[in-house]
């Protein structure tokens, strides 16, 4: 398992084949992150409810695939969630939790194409393992900076370093990190304290990973 997450999902490629290869993983996804150990959904989710944020916020899942991250937040009382995927097969599972997302959104975030939806659309946008090699890249995050609203809260959760630099040298070597700093030194991003990164032990493949909040301006 490990050596198809790592080698095969998780290298440099073009997002659309990242996509045909979901679609074709995406029957057995769930039994796939079990045997993975992969526990994002788990932990980005208990660390959201640690800000205490209103429940009648609005929700995008970026990268939702088969709801997990949507099942456990409408489970806390969050009820106002819709759900975006660039794969149409995996959101197909999103769909059978009846009454969990209110509007599926099937649409790859690239860095030439824009999202459709409107500016500003939302007060919370969460990404649980979508922000690696051939998902999304950490240049294209503007495309979703501008679905929240001023003073909303994004966040997410990545493999750390040591998985993700493996096949990509874009994940070597503070690379990643200089990147996000860049938004906050513009200002898109402000720093939420304790969360650039926080680093969770035994996440995902037994390796911790790096959950990160920002205040979008
Ligand atoms: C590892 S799965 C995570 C699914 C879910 N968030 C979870 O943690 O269980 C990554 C998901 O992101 C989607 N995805 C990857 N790159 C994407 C992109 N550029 N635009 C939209 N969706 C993307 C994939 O189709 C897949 O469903």
């Amino acid at each position: 398992m490990e050596d198809f997450v790592i080698n095969k999902l998780l290298t440099e490629k073009p997002v659309d084949e990242t996509m045909k290869l979901y679609s074709t993983m995406a029957q057995m996804f769930n039994d796939v992150a079990k045997g993975s150990n992969y526990h994002f959904p788990e932990i980005l989710v208990k660390e959201f409810l640690s800000l205490n944020i209103p429940h009648n916020v609005r929700i995008l899942d970026v990268g939702a695939g088969t709801g997990n991250v949507g099942k456990l937040l409408h489970a806390s009382g969050y009820k106002n969630i819709d759900a975006l995927d660039g794969c149409e097969e995996m959101l197909s599972y999103a769909k059978q939790l009846n009454g969990v997302y209110k509007q599926f959104i099937t649409a790859i975030v690239k860095s030439d194409t824009q999202l459709p939806i409107n500016d500003r659309t939302y007060d919370v946008v969460l990404m649980s393992g979508v922000t690696c090699p051939s998902h999304i890249d950490v240049e294209n995050y503007q495309q979703i900076f501008r679905l929240l609203k001023s003073g909303g809260i994004i966040g997410w959760i990545k493999e750390d370093d040591y998985i993700l630099g493996r096949n990509s040298e874009r994940y070597r070597d503070g690379s990643y990190q200089k990147s996000l700093e860049k938004y906050l030194k513009e200002k898109k991003l402000i720093e939420m304290h304790g969360f650039n990164p926080k680093r969770i032990p035994n996440a995902t493949l037994g390796r911790p990973g790096d959950l990160y909040f920002f205040e979008v301006q």
